[in-house]
C-alpha cells in the first residue's frame, strides 16, 4: 500500500538562487500539504549518513560536499501515494531530462545541483523524515 507522506529537501543551489519561494508554491500548486519544514544547515557527516545507501556511487563525495555546503530547505510532504506523486512532480534526477514544468526542469542547475531531493519509497520517506523533525515538528 502506497503511504501518505514523503520529505524533500531544495538543495544549496535552489536556495542560494532565491528559489525557496518559487518551489514551495510549485509544491503546494501540486496538491501537496506541508507536514513539517525548516530552513537548516547539515554538516558534512550528517550528509554522508543521509546519503549512505550511496557509499559505493561514485557521486557520493561530490554528493555530499554540495549538500553540506549551504542551507537547505527540508520538508514533510502529504498526498495520497506521496513518493510516486511527488517524484512525478520533480521530474527526472537530470534536469536537462526533466519534462517541462517539472521542478527539476524550472529550477534544476545540472544533475547535481537539481533543485531538489525526493524520497524514493515509503520506508525512506520515513527515515528521512525521522532523520530531520522529531514527533513535535510534525502539524
Ligand atoms: P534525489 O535522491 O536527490 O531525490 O534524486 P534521485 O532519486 O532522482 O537520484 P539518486 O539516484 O537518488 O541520486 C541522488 C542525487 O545524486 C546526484 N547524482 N549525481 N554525477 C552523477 O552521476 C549523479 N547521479 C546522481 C543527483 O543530484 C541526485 O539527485
Ligand atoms: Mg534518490
Amino acid at each position: 500500500m502506497s503511504g501518505k507522506i514523503t520529505f524533500t529537501m531544495i538543495k544549496p543551489m535552489a536556495v542560494k538562487k532565491g528559489f525557496i519561494g518559487p518551489i514551495m508554491a510549485k509544491i503546494a500548486e501540486g496538491g501537496f500539504r506541508i507536514v513539517s519544514m525548516k530552513l537548516t544547515r547539515i554538516s558534512i557527516e550528517q550528509a554522508q549518513k543521509f546519503y549512505e545507501i550511496h557509499k559505493e556511487r561514485p557521486f557520493y563525495g561530490e554528493l555530499t560536499e554540495f549538500m553540506s555546503s549551504g542551507p537547505i530547505v527540508a520538508a514533510i510532504l502529504e498526498k495520497d501515494d506521496a513518493v510516486q506523486a511527488y517524484r512525478d512532480y520533480i521530474g527526472a534526477t537530470n534536469p536537462a531530462e526533466a519534462e517541462a514544468e517539472t521542478i527539476r526542469a524550472l529550477y534544476g542547475t545540472n544533475l547535481g545541483m537539481n533543485a531538489v531531493h525526493g524520497s524514493d519509497s515509503d520506508e525512506n520517506a520515513i527515515i528521512e523524515s525521522d532523520f530531520f523533525f522529531s514527533k513535535v515538528e510534525r502539524y
